[in-house]
């Protein structure tokens, strides 16, 4: 995993919870690179899961809210570093519906060796995107903020639904509606 995502995730601690928090993680959690990550470097992904069952342990917030959160922190701070990959999409469902074929695909080209989920698109009609998640790195629930993060970027208010596909969570189904500002029921 790029040395990105661990410093963004530090960024994100402080912010939330104070630095001794970071330094907490950085002590108690196993981190076999010594826990000196640097933007371009490369880090087994498993450390951020060890990082991730320290916060949860420290926090007792659930580990999966925790990706969540992060998921929607880290896209914010993409659209300030990758803004011109964000620009060019005229709504939320273009935009997740390049993830895999161009943004991601970008990213290859910045990191070369960066780990990437694959996304199978589905636009079952305006208001409907199914994206099929999946990944050995199994990290469903920073998709899940990830995909959050966009519609709060686009400005568009959507029910994000998941279903695990496999139990392990490499496969993972989730299902994104659209809601208007002048549904008829409310
Ligand atoms: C401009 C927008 C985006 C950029 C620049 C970007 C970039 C990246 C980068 C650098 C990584 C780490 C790869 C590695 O560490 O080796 C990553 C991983 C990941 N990305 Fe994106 N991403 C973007 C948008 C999204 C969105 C909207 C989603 C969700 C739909 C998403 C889903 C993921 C997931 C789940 C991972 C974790 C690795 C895995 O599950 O296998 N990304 N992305």
């Amino acid at each position: 995993m790029k040395g990105i995502i661990f410093t963004e995730f530090f960024d994100m601690v402080e912010q939330k919870f104070g630095y001794e928090m970071v330094d907490t993680l950085l002590n108690e959690s196993d981190l076999p690179s010594g826990g000196i990550y640097t933007t371009v470097g490369t880090y087994d992904h498993k450390e951020m899961v060890n990082l991730l069952v320290t916060l949860n342990q420290k926090t007792e917030i659930p580990l999966s809210l925790l990706l969540q959160t992060f998921g929607r922190y880290l896209f914010q701070k993409f659209t300030e570093i990758y803004s011109h990959l964000i620009h060019k999409a005229p709504d939320a469902f273009t935009f997740l519906g390049s993830i895999d074929n161009y943004i991601h695909v970008e990213v290859k080209k910045l990191y070369p060796d960066a780990e990437l989920p694959h996304f199978a698109i589905e636009r079952l009609d305006d208001n409907t995107l199914v994206m099929n998640y999946l990944s050995i790195r199994k990290m469903p629930d920073l998709a899940y903020g990830l995909i959050e993060g966009a519609m709060l970027h686009f400005g568009e208010k959507a029910t994000i639904t998941q279903e695990l596909l496999t139990q392990d969570g490499s496969h993972v189904k989730f299902v994104i509606i659209k809601q208007y500002a002048g549904n008829r029921n409310s």
